[in-house]
């Protein structure tokens, strides 16, 4: 079973040929004006099964023309709106059920560990469509953004600013797997995963950790950022936001990275928290371009998933 939960558990050479296809699908997709629907797809009259336990714009969006674009079809549930989420079903007998109507599932869930034991239980492929602990698909489109503006991000240096959270843990796997430094620049009580940071050094990854930005962001080809207060975060708000301050990429900080360096966020973003107005708007912004890739990084994702 094909199971695409977290970088750091599929193949390097899988990932890369992942990577591959979204950029050939997303070919296929520009110079067929946008209405592509792959005929020879593995997921041609499949079904995905999307669900939500917390509020999503872009993964919802875009896996969902993801499969339309692949020549399936979409559900989409609210966890609240199921029994499992009201509590009055187990997780066991949910997954024999979801299993028999659908081909492919993804879930966005608080707990990774709920994700986990799905995968245990469910007897068709299952998507990490983020969790608390990592949000894998947004790092593959984010590859692929970088790619395309930069080329191979084999040896290229990067720098995730701001919080330590799930999708900077996916970063530090993405460093790994597709060989490029990673400078982490994150206060040191909202470190990311150290279960995460001592895989990545035990498979040698080139991360560093910074207490000054000026110094983390300086010769990066990228910096990435996300928001400081993610869904479901229990901490005290003003508190945090006042012990990120010196992580806001702005003006001043930008001019220590390469001029040509790009700017990614995860979005949604909290403008003028983590990021200027004038950063986010700027010229190395690449955030929409990151925002559509990933419908091509996800129908690249749900193909793999299928084509076992
Ligand atoms: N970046 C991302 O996953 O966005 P959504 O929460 O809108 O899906
Ligand atoms: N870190 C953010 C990402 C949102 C896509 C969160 O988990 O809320």
């Amino acid at each position: 079973m094909r199971h695409f939960l977290d970088l750091s558990q599929v193949d390097k050479v899988e990932l890369k040929n992942i990577l591959n296809n979204a950029k050939k699908m997303k070919k296929n997709y520009m110079q067929d004006k946008k209405v592509y629907v792959s005929k020879s797809s593995n997921a041609r009259d499949k079904l995905l099964l999307m669900i939500f336990e917390k509020p999503s714009t872009r993964t919802r969006l875009s896996f969902d023309l993801a499969m339309r674009q692949l020549g399936g079809q979409t559900i989409v549930i609210n966890s609240t709106d199921m029994h499992l989420g009201k509590g009055e079903e187990t997780i066991e007998d949910t997954a024999k059920v979801i299993s028999g109507f659908s081909d492919v599932v993804m879930l966005r869930t608080f707990k990774h560990q709920t994700l986990v034991k799905l995968s245990k239980l469910i007897q068709v492929p299952l998507i990490n469509g983020l969790t608390n602990h990592s949000h894998p698909c947004q790092l593959l489109s984010d590859v692929l953004t970088f790619e395309e503006k930069k080329g191979s991000i084999d040896g290229a240096k990067l720098a995730w600013v701001g919080d330590g959270n799930n999708v900077s843990n996916s970063a530090i796997e993405a460093a790994v797997q597709f060989n490029f430094s990673l400078n982490l620049c994150v206060p040191k009580n909202y470190m990311p995963s150290k279960k995460i940071l001592n895989w990545a050094k035990s498979r040698k990854g080139k991360i560093e950790i910074f207490n000054d930005p000026k110094k983390g962001v300086k010769d990066v080809d990228c910096i990435m950022t996300d928001k400081w207060i993610s869904m479901g975060d229990k901490v005290d708000k003003n508190k945090k936001k006042k012990n990120l301050k010196k992580f806001q990429i702005n003006d001043n900080l930008i001019q220590y990275a390469k001029s040509d360096c790009l700017f990614m966020h995860v979005l949604p973003a909290a403008r003028g928290d983590e990021v200027t107005d004038k950063v986010m708007d700027g010229n190395n912004s690449v955030v929409w371009d990151q925002a559509e890739n990933r419908l091509h990084g996800q129908k690249a994702i749900i193909d793999w998933c299928l084509s076992n």
